[in-house]
């Protein structure tokens, strides 16, 4: 997602005048992107406002802004770093940075964190920053209504608006026309998309719908989904389209019921576990892949032992494993005690780890002596004279060229496996 915001404050300065350079050396403005969703991210950023110090000292007209959610939750402190920061541009502003430049020329710090009910950049058209010119990010949707305990997003980036299908169609089609051959349609929770036009309402399926007949040889990702909103009708919708990937993300955060109760998830362990076998059977060799947090407030061995059964039994494609990081304001950090010690979080994350690596090797193995249809995105990063692309259900595939080209399809049959990649050849 910051990417993609990436992508629309950068459509923004060049329309500006500005132009991008690869040396940090050369430039005369540093904008930082930043995120806040765990502390250490927040704890990255810090490090490199002092890593960017010396610069600022060499060139005294450089202007350093800061962006995104941290901006947003720490406009003061941010301000009081060292003069260190000119700009503070929070994630609902990126339209006035052009303004916040002059402010700073002028001398000024200036300064916007203000949130928008409305603001989707609906007709900008991003810059695209990916290298490969096959895949791009597609906003679909700006904030969040839900208010999961632990969860820094609402309160910076503001409440949730769905963007204007009609622009989303005209960027996908652009995308399409100048080679762009896979689309991920984002949101925070793109279940909850919805549009109202001429008295007529536009949900997510539909919106995937019509994103899916841009062209067949247009792949379509989207993400994320909530597990208490996914309904059935959207896994029909991509049962009928090829090229709607089969690859679904569906955070669980947790195995157990009375922690899902506690981080206000609106959903039971039974009900994740009856979504998996609804998308299991609408979606036969669909992927599934999600998210976990551990050691949440309250957590015991006997809930941990439940998020262990849970990715044993959903046998997940892939995940992204956090420790709890309690983000102030929250209502995790209002109501509960963050009462997990950091070694016993330490101690789960890596058991989780160990099994979810055991887990999604048992699956790659299973994509051994089988064809998959890979979409061609770039050279393979450790051996340059292999092509690297991924299947519909997301897993890597690397494989020798054999006279095709990224953007272009091919079949391949799957002969061996690492822990992180698929290796075969064209047939
Ligand atoms: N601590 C740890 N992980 C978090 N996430 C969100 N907030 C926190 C937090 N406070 C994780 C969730 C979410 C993903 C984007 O980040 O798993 O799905
Ligand atoms: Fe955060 Fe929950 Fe919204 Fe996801 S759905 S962004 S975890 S509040």
């Amino acid at each position: 997602m910051n990417v993609a915001d990436s992508e629309i404050v950068m459509s923004i300065l060049k329309d500006a005048g500005f132009q991008q350079t690869k040396d940090i050396n050369d430039a005369g403005l540093i904008l930082i992107n930043t995120c806040s969703i765990r502390e250490n991210a927040e704890q990255r950023i810090w490090s490199k406002l002092k890593s960017i110090r010396h610069l600022k000292k060499k060139k005294k007209d450089l202007i350093v802004g800061l962006i995104g959610c941290m901006a947003e939750r720490l406009k003061e402190q941010i301000l009081e770093t060292e003069n260190l920061v000119d700009i503070v541009a929070g994630p609902d502003s990126y339209r006035e940075i052009p303004l916040l430049i002059s402010e700073a020329e002028a001398g000024h710090k200036a300064v916007n964190i203000l949130l928008s009910r409305e603001e989707t950049y609906a007709d900008i058209s991003p810059v695209r920053m990916d290298k490969n010119g096959v895949s791009a990010f597609v906003s679909i949707m700006r904030g969040c209504n839900n208010m999961c305990a632990y969860c820094v997003v609402p309160y910076v980036r503001g409440a949730e608006r769905s963007r204007d299908p009609k622009s989303i169609l005209k960027e996908v089609r652009e995308l399409f026309e100048s080679g762009y051959r896979e689309v991920t349609l984002l949101g925070q929770n793109v279940d909850s998309f919805k549009w109202n036009q001429n008295g007529n309402t536009i949900y997510f399926s539909e919106l995937l719908e019509k994103v899916a007949k841009v062209s067949p040889l247009l792949r379509v990702r989207f993400s994320t989904s909530h597990p208490k909103d996914i309904s059935d009708e959207l896994l029909r919708t991509i049962s009928q389209y090829d090229n709607i990937c089969k690859h679904i993300h569906l955070p669980a955060q947790s195995g157990s019921t009375r922690i899902l109760n506690l981080m206000n998830r609106e959903y039971s362990r039974e009900w994740y576990m009856d979504r998996i076998e609804t998308i299991k059977k609408i979606l036969p060799g669909c992927a599934i892949s999600t998210d976990l947090i551990t050691g949440f407030c309250t957590e015991t061995d006997e809930d941990h032992k439940l998020t262990l059964s849970l990715i044993e039994w959903a046998g997940f494609d892939f995940a992204y494993m956090f420790k709890y990081s309690e983000r102030p304001g929250t209502k995790a950090a209002r109501k509960l005690k963050d009462d997990v010690p950091e070694n016993i979080k330490t101690i789960r994350l890596n058991e989780i780890i160990a099994l979810q690596n055991k887990v999604s090797s048992k699956s790659k193995k299973q994509d051994v002596g089988k064809v998959f249809e890979v979409l061609i995105e770039d050279r393979s990063k450790r051996t340059g004279d292999n092509l690297s692309g991924r299947t519909s259900q997301n897993k890597v595939v690397v494989f020798p060229e054999k006279g095709h080209r990224k953007g272009e399809y091919v079949n391949v049959l799957i002969d061996r496996c690492t822990s992180a990649t698929l290796i075969g050849e064209i047939i």
